[in-house]
């Protein structure tokens, strides 16, 4: 029986994660538990950070990109003596279950809790949307709105000086953000980590985009690619007359993960976050809250960990037939 929960938010924040703490603090509260907050992911589990939390702490926060409870990336969590001192803390506090909101590298620390018997519950959170379990993660809506508003700028001025853009946005090893913010863009070329473009046919496309006039081009470049944006930046600067615009380069890094969540990110937040609380209260625990089909659906973090999740190829094609 759960008396006390408590909530942590692991690894790089994403847009949502707020509106998920509160989701998973008040439904608790709705439950009747006592909910707490762990600071700094699993570095605060096992240093023992652990806050009160009530309805009024979680209020205005919604609308804030980040993480009121901050994160972490925790080394010592990885090892059986960092998550050893981890249970310790949980049992001294007297905390009963835990939520953990984040990507791969969390639900496999939540993961890790679960086998070592101790009632935990993911929720999907992560801008790279590479976590199995969930279609959509928390964040990556925003994400991908920022590049998308970055990409609209950059094609202005792009188009008045008859230039190319480089964009590099983040996503870690996977091509989901750059595959989408390159469709919706309107890009020329999209290169991700997950299928090797090389730059010579890069090139070739900027030069055919070129001839037939159009006024600007936008390759937009996942920071997991096989020839990264730094290596195609070269390359180009190489091929410059064959090319014909002239090249820049934007690297959108850690702008995408800073926005304000967008209405998407907030529902799937508050969703995932309720959604969490009832497993736990149906004592469904070991498994990743996430949204499979446009629903709320329950996936074992044991699977999670262990399936990579696939992407849509054929997306490629239809930004190819969109470019011309
Ligand atoms: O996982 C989210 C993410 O933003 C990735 O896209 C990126 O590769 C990584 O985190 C950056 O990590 P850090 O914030 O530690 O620099």
């Amino acid at each position: 029986m759960i008396r006390r929960a408590a909530v942590l938010t692991s690894g790089g924040d994403a847009p949502g994660m707020n509106a998920a703490i509160r989701a998973v603090v008040r439904s608790g509260l709705a439950q009747g538990w006592q909910m707490f907050g762990v600071r700094h992911g699993y570095a605060g589990l096992i240093s023992g950070t652990i806050v009160p939390l009530g309805a009024r702490d979680v209020g205005g926060i919604m609308q804030l990109g980040g993480t009121m409870l901050g994160t972490a990336r925790s080394p010592e969590f990885r090892t059986e003596d960092g998550r050893c001192r981890a249970l310790r803390t949980l049992n001294q506090h007297e905390i009963d279950a835990l939520v953990v909101i984040g990507g791969n590298g969390s639900q496999q620390g939540a993961y890790a809790l679960s086998e070592m018997g101790y009632p935990v519950v993911g929720v999907a959170s992560t801008i790279d949307n590479d976590l199995s379990g969930s279609d959509i993660t928390i964040g990556v809506d925003t994400a991908l709105n920022i590049a998308l508003e970055a990409i609209d700028r950059l094609k202005v001025t792009a188009s008045s000086l008859e230039r190319a853009f480089l964009v590099e946005v983040m996503g870690r090893d996977c091509g989901y953000l750059a595959l989408m913010a390159g469709i919706a863009g309107g890009a020329e070329a999209i290169c991700i980590p997950e299928i090797e473009t090389h730059p010579d046919e890069v090139v070739a496309i900027l030069a055919d985009s070129y001839r037939r006039g159009k006024p600007h081009a936008i390759v937009v470049v996942a920071e997991g690619a096989q020839h990264d944006a730094h290596e195609l930046a070269e390359h180009f600067a190489a091929h410059v007359d064959d090319i014909g615009f002239q090249l820049r380069t934007t690297i959108l890094g850690h702008v995408q993960r800073g926005g304000h969540p967008t209405a998407a990110d907030r529902l799937l937040a508050t969703n995932l976050g309720a959604g969490a609380v009832q497993y736990l209260a149906d004592g469904q625990y070991g498994f990743l809250a996430g949204n499979i089909g446009g629903k709320l659906a329950a996936t074992p973090l044991a699977e999670v960990v262990s399936r990579p999740k696939t992407l849509d190829m054929s997306l490629l094609d239809l930004a190819g037939i969109m470019a011309r």
